[in-house]
C-alpha cells in the first residue's frame, strides 16, 4: 500500500475522505444586490444568515446592534426562494417597521435554507463607514 492509500484509508475511517466534495455539495448560493446595483454571488453553509454570507463582499451587508432589535440590516428580498420564513422575532421587529413593506427582511435573522434566494441590500459597510467619514 502506498502513502497515498494510508491516507486515504485514515480519511475514510475519521470522515475526511469526502469532506471536499460533501462540502461543496453543502454551499448553497445567494445573490445579494449592492445599493449601488452591482450584483454578487455568494456562497453560504446551511443556516448562515444573509449577513454571514455577506462577511465575503468588500462592503458586507450593514449591521448596528448585536441582538437584532435595530432594523439596520433590512433588505429586500427580490426572491425569497431558499430563505427560512421569518421567526417570531423578526416578524415582529418588521411589523413595528416595514409594515407597508411586505418584501422587507432582516439580514441579521434571515437564515439560507437553500439556493437561489435575491436580496437587495438597503445599506452596506464601506471604507467610508467604518472609518467614520
Ligand atoms: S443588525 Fe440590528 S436588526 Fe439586524
Amino acid at each position: 500500500m502506498t502513502p497515498w492509500g494510508i491516507r486515504n484509508r485514515i480519511k475514510g475511517i475519521v470522515g475526511g475522505a469526502d469532506k471536499k466534495a460533501t462540502r461543496s455539495d453543502d454551499e448553497l448560493t445567494l445573490t445579494i444586490v449592492l445599493p449601488t446595483g452591482k450584483e454578487y454571488s455568494v456562497k453560504a453553509e446551511p443556516r448562515y444568515t444573509v449577513v454571514m454570507a455577506s462577511q465575503t463582499l468588500e462592503t458586507p451587508i450593514a449591521t448596528g446592534c448585536p441582538d437584532g432589535g435595530c432594523g439596520g440590516c433590512t433588505i429586500d428580498v427580490l426572491d425569497g426562494s431558499g430563505l427560512a420564513a421569518a421567526t417570531a422575532a423578526e416578524q415582529k421587529l418588521l411589523d413595528e417597521k416595514w409594515k407597508e413593506k411586505p418584501t422587507f427582511r432582516l439580514a441579521c435573522h434571515a437564515r439560507i435554507i437553500g439556493s437561489g434566494a435575491r436580496v437587495k441590500a438597503m445599506s452596506v459597510w464601506t471604507m467610508d463607514t467604518t472609518r467614520g467619514t
